[in-house]
């Protein structure tokens, strides 16, 4: 035990629903399931379910796309560039105007409610853009991801330090003069201050060389075996579905492709069309 949440196997001890280090996945067995493969009555954790619906009064983005994790799973949407990859996650976190198709979170309907009010449920989200406030330093980002918390946030920023040393160095700094992967540890710390249950990021490895970005993806995975659901767009494919329990492939806003991150890995289609071969 290391004292650090991130870093000990808290909440995640059936080993079902954990993961083999950083080898890939395997069958996993979902806690939404019963192990005979019956749906469970309340369904996963957390899922988008045939979500159609698209920005204002435009034209539909979303055409019955379905999006689902269990506590303690990364699940992984891939897809083209304008597939509505950001779309769907602004979708299950409030942001866009459903139209069909519902959000629940632990089997209950949220599909109504304000990103806001998610937040209060355990929900957070690191949008693609614009997810961190540069003016202010890497603490302040901390602090401001905890407004909605009334009690101590202190152990919170300490848990965050202890998972992304670097930002414990340059807390006094500007958020906006650190390296990009830098910025991209500062948008998921200051999502991990409300201490959700899922946590949803999109493209948090954009603009980072390979060497960050397998960090980064080695951090997530310490986040998610402490139980937390991780829910992400990823435009590096090939890496991303290798750390993911399940994989969404999205084109033209509905599922093209659905599986295990190893089993759309060893999908001819998916290899010849998403990733490179
Ligand atoms: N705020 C918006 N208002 C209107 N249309 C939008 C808005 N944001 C995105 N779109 C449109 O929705 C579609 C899907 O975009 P989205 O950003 O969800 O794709 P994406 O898969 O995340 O792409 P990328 O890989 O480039 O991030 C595109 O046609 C885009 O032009
Ligand atoms: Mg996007």
């Amino acid at each position: 035990m290391t004292g650090n949440p991130y870093q000990d196997d808290r909440g995640n001890n059936d080993r079902s629903i954990t993961k083999d280090g950083h080898a890939g996945s395997r069958e996993v067995v979902l806690p939404g399931k019963a192990a005979t493969g019956a749906p469970h009555k309340d369904g996963p954790f957390l899922i988008g379910d045939a979500m159609t619906g698209g920005y204002g009064s435009g034209a539909d983005i979303l055409h019955g796309c379905t999006l689902a994790v269990n506590p303690g799973e990364i699940a992984v949407i891939v897809g083209p560039n304008g597939a509505g990859k950001s779309t769907a996650m602004k979708a299950v976190f409030g942001m866009l105007n459903v139209r069909s198709g519902a959000v629940r979170l632990k089997g209950e309907d949220i599909t109504h409610l304000t990103p806001q009010a998610r937040v209060a449920k355990g929900m957070a989200f690191v949008p693609q853009t614009h997810n961190i406030f540069t003016s202010m330093t890497v603490e302040e980002n901390l602090e401001m991801g905890a407004f909605l918390r009334r009690d101590d946030i202190k152990k919170t920023i300490a848990q965050v330090y202890d998972l992304f040393p670097i930002l414990g160095d340059k807390r006094r700094q500007a958020a906006g003069e650190l390296s990009g992967g830098q910025r991209q540890q500062v948008a998921v710390g200051r999502a991990l201050m409300t201490q959700p249950q899922v946590l949803m990021l999109d493209e948090p490895t954009a603009g980072v060389s390979p060497i960050v970005m397998d960090e980064l993806f080695d951090r997530i995975i310490e986040v998610a075996r402490t139980g937390i659901s991780i829910l992400m767009v990823e435009q590096n494919a090939r890496q991303a579905l290798e750390i993911a329990d399940r994989g969404y492939v999205l084109v033209q806003g509905a599922n093209a492709f659905t599986g295990t991150g190893a089993e759309l890995l060893a999908d001819p289609e998916v290899r010849k069309s998403f990733l490179g071969g």
